[in-house]
C-alpha cells in the first residue's frame, strides 16, 4: 500500500514508517520537524494545523495514519492551546481523507478513560467523556468524536488505536520530549534521585514500541483489506506495573541502587491504568511479545547507544504548587 504517516519524525512514527517500508509498503511522512533519527523514508515538512489545503504536495495514497500531535499530557495542562491544535490537525487530516476517499488509522490514548479508578481493566466501551482528565485527553476524545462523525456522515473507514506508555527505540530525545522510562534511565545513569509523581502505587501499562507498531501494522493491513473496519482498539501490554517497579528494573539492569521519592500526582495525569487487550487479539490476532522486564534492558541498551539525543536535558524541572492534583476524584 501507499501510506501517508503524519508525525513521522516522532517516536512511533519513525518506528512505524521504517517497519512499513521494510515489509514493502510505500511510505510518505509528514511532520513539522526534521527527522533526527533516519533519512530512510521520504517525508514533507509541514505544519498540519495550517488552515485548509493539506496534501497538495502529497503523492497518491491508499491510507493515512495520523500520529502527529502534541503528545505530552502535563505540557498541555500548562498550554491548553496545544490541545486545540491537536483537534485542528485531526480535522485537517479528516478533510484530506474525505476529499480523497481514504481510510484513516488514528492514534488515541488511554487518557480518554480518565483517572477515576473505576475498573480493574479498561475495555474499549468504558470510556466516558464526563471523566475527561486533561486538555490532552479532551483533544483525543474530540478527535475520536470527529472520526466517528465522519464515519456516519461521509462513510469514512477508520481504526482508532488507544496506546499506553510506549517506550523503546527513538524515544530518548529528552530535550524535546520527557518520557518516564528514558528520564529514569538518564537519571539512574547519572546516579541522580528519581521523583515519582503520583505515589508508590502509581500503576501504568507499559508497551514496548515493537508491540505497538506490530499492532498498528496489523490494523493497516486489515483496514486496507476491509476485514476490520470502524473499530476502536486498545494497544498495550495488558499488565500493570508500578513506576517503582519500572525504576527498579532499570536500576537492576544497570547495577545501581535507585533513590526514589514521591509526590502527589500532577494535574491531568492518569495514575492507574491496565488495558483490556482482548479486542486487539480477537480482531487482529495480535499479542504483545515484550513484557516490561524484557523491554527495559532493550530500552537501556538503546539509550546507551544514543546518548547524544539526551545530552542536553538537565532533568531538573521543578513543578509549582499549581501543577499538582489536589485530590483524586
Ligand atoms: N508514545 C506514547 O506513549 C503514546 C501514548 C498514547 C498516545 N500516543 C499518541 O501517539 C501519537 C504518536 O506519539 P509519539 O510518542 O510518537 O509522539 P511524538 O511527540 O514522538 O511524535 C509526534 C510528532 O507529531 C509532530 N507534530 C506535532 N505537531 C505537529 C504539527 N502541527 N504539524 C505536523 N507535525 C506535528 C511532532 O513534531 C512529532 O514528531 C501521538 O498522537 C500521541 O498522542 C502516544
Amino acid at each position: 500500500m501507499r501510506i501517508i504517516v503524519t508525525g513521522s519524525s516522532g517516536q512511533i512514527g519513525t518506528n512505524l514508517a521504517l517497519r512499513l517500508q521494510d515489509v514493502g509498503h510505500e511510505v510518505f511522512g509528514v511532520d513539522k520537524r526534521l527527522n533526527t533519527w533516519t533519512e530512510d523514508f521520504r517525508y514533507l515538512l509541514q505544519d498540519l494545523t495550517f488552515p485548509g489545503g493539506l496534501g497538495d504536495d502529497y503523492p497518491p495514497a491508499d491510507l493515512v495514519v495520523h500520529l502527529a500531535a502534541h503528545a505530552k499530557v502535563h505540557e498541555l495542562v500548562r498550554e491548553p492551546r496545544r490541545a486545540l491544535e491537536n483537534s485542528i490537525m485531526t480535522f485537517n487530516v479528516l478533510e484530506y481523507c474525505r476529499a480523497n476517499g481514504l481510510p484513516l488509522v488514528f492514534s488515541s490514548t488511554r487518557e480518554v478513560y480518565g483517572d477515576v479508578h473505576r475498573f480493574d481493566e479498561y475495555g474499549e466501551a468504558t470510556a466516558d467523556f464526563a471523566f475527561t482528565e486533561s486538555p490532552y485527553s479532551a483533544s483525543k476524545i474530540a478527535s475520536e468524536a470527529l472520526i466517528y462523525s465522519y464515519a456516519r456522515c461521509y462513510g469514512l473507514r477508520y481504526l482508532v488505536f488507544r496506546f499506553s506508555n510506549v517506550y523503546g527505540r527513538y524515544d530518548n530525545d529528552l530535550s524535546r520530549m520527557v518520557r518516564v522510562i528514558p528520564l529514569f534511565i538518564q537519571r539512574l545513569l547519572r546516579h541522580q534521585p528519581i521523583t515519582i509523581y503520583g505515589g508508590s502505587e502509581k500503576t501504568l501499562d507499559f508497551t514496548y514500541v515493537d508491540d505497538c507498531v506490530d499492532g498498528i501494522a496489523r490494523g493497516i493491513e486489515a483496514l486496507g483489506a476491509g476485514t476490520v473496519v470502524n473499530e476502536t482498539i486498545n494497544l498495550a501490554y495488558g499488565q500493570g506495573n508500578t513506576l517503582v517497579r519500572a525504576a527498579e528494573l532499570i536500576a537492576s539492569d544497570m547495577g545501581v541502587e535507585p533513590q526514589i521519592s514521591f509526590t502527589p500526582s500532577l494535574l491531568g495525569e492518569v495514575t492507574h491504568y491496565i488495558a483490556d487487550i482482548r479486542k486487539a487479539h480477537d480482531l487482529l490476532d495480535w499479542r504483545p511479545q515484550v513484557p516490561l522486564d524484557e523491554g527495559i534492558p532493550q530500552a537501556v541498551a538503546w539509550f546507551r547507544e544514543h546518548p547524544e539525543h539526551a545530552a542536553d536535558f538537565v532533568g531538573d524541572w521543578v513543578p509549582q504548587e499549581t501543577d499538582f492534583k489536589l485530590a483524586v476524584t
